[in-house]
């Protein structure tokens, strides 16, 4: 099994580029099916979400050209198949989005309840009410979800809660049926908007999204385009957070600072300096930290997918701190594995509370999930000696290359295969 090793105590210095969005290339990868036709899709980060995602669409019989590592040519023209094969749609979450988009185009889909990061029970019933608004049938037999309908006709929804999953699927299955579509109380975050956008480009009539209520007017028939995915605003608050916690100086470039506000504001409240500029984002820290207080919330709130990463940064931060997480149930696998590395953590019930330590020390610890996997590099990063991250493979569904990016601001990080190259790795730094 692939792992990180990681020598702390390194400031970062230098520039990192941020790859396209993860979480509205899994949206836009599916909505390709609608189009009927051949999109070229740009910026399309390099990381196994992606890649299993275009396998899908592959085995589903779609045309796919890879034209470099962040663009390919998807023609969904014959599609041959509307079952997602089990294996591939455990693999991740956002599987879900190809129940929305097969359903669109051809009235039926099957898919495996998805997988995707164990944060406590993630139901989809938002997902299904949509597709049952708009008059298709669900059922759910071991472990498979199969939605049918003879027609799709427009119909006014209200979501009982914000979810980003539901409100993709809804603008998916809604783009074809015929008359309006109104969702309420939408989630709105970046990637909502992104994947409206490409439905647009692809000729649909979706208006509204980024606000809590989004238009769908049914269109007969989409077609191709060509479109660049946005910059993915995790990432690049992953980076920003490691410059925070390891020291250092570095410019964030490709990221929209918009997206990125809830994030600096917390670095700012911690003591960092952000010099926002059109398209990048510089942060400099010199390694000290204050106290504060953090809730996750929906978007424009501070992102649940930043809360690890938060709190590895208040771990190491001056005095008593506090991160709410109000999205998802049980995001706080992470806590006994930091633990490990010295920090001082109690959680109860939703809440972590936080005692900063002077510093971390390095550790062997496991990823839990994608985003507690990056935020245990970043505490490796701001360790005294080695930290050896285990599970890479649920960090690397989600980041591209993150160890040469790290590595190419000062970082000292390598990916080792198994046990015996680590210990080389080990011997050599030792
Ligand atoms: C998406 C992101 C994930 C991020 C999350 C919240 C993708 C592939 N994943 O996940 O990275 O952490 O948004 O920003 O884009 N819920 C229901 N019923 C539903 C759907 C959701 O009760 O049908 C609940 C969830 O359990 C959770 C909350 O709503 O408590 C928000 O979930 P949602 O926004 O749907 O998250 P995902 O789409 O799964």
């Amino acid at each position: 099994m692939e792992k990180f090793v990681i020598t702390g105590g390194k400031p970062l210095r230098g520039e990192v580029t941020i790859s396209g969005a993860k979480n509205a290339a899994v949206g836009i990868l599916p909505a390709t099916i609608l189009a009927a036709d051949i999109c070229v899709v740009e910026n399309l980060p390099d990381i196994s979400d992606v890649a299993v995602s275009l396998k899908i669409l592959s085995v589903l019989g779609a045309q796919i050209k890879m034209i470099n590592r962040n663009t390919y040519e998807i023609d969904t023209t014959h599609l041959t198949g509307t079952n997602v094969p089990d294996d591939l749609s455990r693999q991740m979450r956002a599987s879900y989005y190809f129940l929305g988009a097969l359903l669109s185009r051809f009235g039926k889909a099957q898919v495996a309840m998805p997988g995707g990061c164990n944060l406590g029970p993630r139901p989809i019933d938002q997902h299904l009410k949509v597709f049952s608004a708009l008059g298709a049938e669900d059922s759910v037999d071991y472990g498979m979800i199969t939605v049918r309908a003879k027609e799709l006709n427009g119909a006014h929804i209200f979501f009982d809660k914000v979810s980003v999953g539901a409100t993709m699927n809804g603008m998916l299955s809604a783009v074809m049926a015929k008359g309006q579509t109104i969702l309420e109380n939408c989630a709105k975050e970046p990637h909502v908007v992104d994947l409206a956008n490409f439905l647009n480009m692809c000729g649909a009539d979706v208006r509204g999204a980024g606000t809590d209520v989004i238009k769908v007017r049914g269109v007969e028939k989409m077609h191709g385009c060509t479109y660049s995915i946005i910059p993915d605003q995790i990432e690049a608050g992953t980076f920003m957070f490691a410059v925070a916690a390891a020291g250092g100086n570095v410019l964030v470039k490709n990221v929209i600072p918009k997206h990125l506000e809830a994030t600096t504001a917390k670095l700012l409240e911690v003591g960092c300096q952000v010099e926002e500029f059109d398209d990048s984002v510089r942060v400099i820290s010199d390694g000290h930290l204050r106290h504060t207080q953090v809730t996750t919330l929906p978007y424009p709130g501070f992102p649940t997918d930043m809360q690890p990463q938060m709190a590895v940064l208040l771990g190491i931060a001056e005095g008593t701190s506090t991160v709410t997480e109000s999205i998802f149930e049980n995001r706080f696998k992470y806590v006994d594995e930091l633990t490990r590395m010295g920090a001082d953590i109690k959680v109860e019930s939703n809440i972590a509370i936080i005692s900063g330590v002077k510093r971390y020390t390095g550790a062997r610890v496991n990823a839990p999930d994608l985003r507690a996997g990056a935020a245990l590099v970043i505490a490796g990063l701001a360790a005294e000696g080695i930290t050896v991250v285990d599970d890479i493979y649920y960090i690397q569904r989600g980041y591209e290359a993150l160890e040469e990016k790290l590595t190419k601001i000062g970082a000292k990080i390598a990916r080792v295969e198994d046990e015996k190259e680590l210990q080389k790795f080990i011997l050599k730094v030792s």
